[in-house]
């Protein structure tokens, strides 16, 4: 039997005809309407939310068993953070034009550049097209093994041709000319852009099958691009991958004389600490909370979303992004406001919200619920686990460390104070902490800009140590300690 479809987006109508029984979820994605799907589909994160025939409805959990008219909202921009630390590295001046890409679990950033003389002509930036099959690395894992791990090689392949086209476009040269590209991105974005198994990043001892830098020709990702080499940095653990050592290159790590520790918080958790000496790394399941998912009225930083709260004579003030009514918060604004709920005693110590299951910001429908304050405590206990663990190991304590960088979107947003507020970075680093932006682009640049810097990411990577944490018999006592707003932070509040 065939029912009939209308989909309504920016009251523009599309009409066709589809098999009773199919799922709404994959006839739209089929016709390429992008939904977000953090959970992957799951019925569990609401974010797929539709109007079906004028009720509220999960895309993915809709079977198409009558006509239906399906009213989509509209996207809003997303701001994608292209920007990070200035270095100067060595130019090669071998080529004319080269590009670097950041593919990241969300968005994927490129920069074009003048090959010899190092100046970066334009950038463009996307969402990354796999987050339509979840919003976390293992989301995407999971689609790869069970489903088509093809299918996601091919979406990344194409966005990254879409924004090889549109940077050649903009300077007015035919994307042939870009005769170099690099490109780093975490170890399940590595792999599935290779076509590699990603199996053995989530089956023990979860390291990556390729560790490796990989050099090899550009008509291999780009079939219609016949000349051009691909240069892709190599990974050091299974969730420490080839963005992290691009912030090695781009931070000049092993030349670093303070003991620093850098952070760079996304999807997952990935830290180094370290200096010239000698630096470990290591990866923590901060889980995808600080990029709205998993959370009630989360979103991502766009137009609608709270980005900052503060509290000021007891009452919480906050800023929406391109003002108006608030739609949610994205992972800043979770931030303050539990920092901010914490210092006004909304919450205790121990993340109990004191008055009911939520708590509603006055005059808006944004409310933060007692699951989202836990899933916030998950990811902060992570961070703060991976924090303590790294320290222990190199044999120091925390106040020893002089320096903390903070990479990565998230990390370039937040406030350090509200970090630090809720224990996810110890206070007593507050005014060591430095904001360095895409540091993961910066190294991809440096690095497609010369063989040498390349050259140097394969050392960084291969002189990292890795601590496996789950593997220490005293993660799970640090993690379940680090879960509560600890009570060092009592005189800031
Ligand atoms: S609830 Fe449908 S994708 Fe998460």
């Amino acid at each position: 039997m065939i029912n009939q479809l209308r989909v309504k987006q920016r009251d523009e109508y599309y009409s066709l005809e589809v098999e009773s029984g199919s799922n709404l979820l994959d006839v739209l994605r089929r016709e390429n309407y992008f939904i977000e799907t953090p959970c992957g589909g799951r019925g569990v994160c609401g974010k797929c939310r539709v109007t079906v025939n004028g009720q509220t409805a999960l895309a993915c959990q809709t079977v198409i068993d009558r006509d239906m008219l399906v009213e989509l909202q509209n996207e809003e921009k997303t701001d994608i953070l292209m920007t990070g630390i200035s270095v100067q590295g060595v130019l090669d001046g071998t080529h004319l034009y080269v590009m670097a890409f950041d593919i990241g679990t969300t968005t994927i950033v490129g920069y074009l550049m003048n090959g010899i003389s190092g100046e970066l002509l334009t950038q463009v930036s996307s969402l990354n097209p796999q987050k339509a099959y979840g919003a976390d690395v293992i989301s995407r894992i999971q689609y790869a093994i069970t489903t088509d791990a093809e299918e996601l090689r091919k979406m990344i392949c194409g966005t990254l041709l879409e924004l090889l086209n549109e940077a050649a476009k903009s300077v007015k040269i035919k994307t042939d000319e870009i005769a170099l590209v690099s490109i780093v991105g975490n170890t399940a974005m590595h792999h599935l852009l290779l076509g590699i198994d990603v199996k053995s990043l989530i089956t023990p001892p979860y390291m990556p099958k390729v560790y490796e830098a990989v050099e090899l020709a550009m008509q291999k990702l780009f079939s219609e691009h016949t000349e051009g080499v691909v240069r892709i940095l190599p990974n050091i653990a299974g969730f420490v991958g080839a963005d992290t050592v691009g912030c090695l290159v781009a931070t000049r790590f092993d030349h670093l004389k303070k003991m620093t520790l850098l952070i760079d918080i996304g999807t997952n958790g990935e830290m180094v600490l370290g200096n010239w000496q000698r630096r470990i790394a290591c990866s923590t399941a901060a889980g995808p909370a600080f990029e709205g998912a998993n959370i009630q009225c989360g979103m991502r930083g766009q137009k609608g979303a709270i980005d900052h709260v503060e509290v000021q004579d007891g009452k919480l003030v906050f800023h929406v992004i391109g003002g108006g009514v608030a739609k949610g918060f994205c992972g800043s604004g979770l931030l303050d406001l539990v920092a901010s709920l914490l210092q006004i005693g909304e919450i205790d110590g121990s993340g109990r919200l004191m008055n009911g299951k939520e708590y509603r910001l006055s005059d808006t429908d944004v409310y933060l619920t007692q699951k989202d304050v836990r899933e916030v405590q998950l990811a902060k206990a992570a961070i703060r686990a991976g924090i303590e663990l790294l320290t222990k190991k190199i044999g120091i304590s925390i106040s020893k460390i002089e320096k903390v960088y903070l990479a990565g979107a998230f990390g370039n947003y937040m406030n350090p104070k509200s970090a630090c507020l809720i224990g996810m970075i110890p206070i007593c680093l507050l005014d060591r902490i430095e904001g360095i932006g895409n540091a993961a682009g910066e190294g991809a640049k440096l690095c497609a800009l010369s063989k040498t810097e390349y050259e140097y990411s394969k050392i960084l990577a291969s002189e990292t140590e890795f601590l496996e944490l789950a593997s220490l018999t005293e993660f799970q006592d640090v993690f379940v300690d680090s879960l509560k707003f600890t009570e060092e932070n009592d005189e800031y509040l």
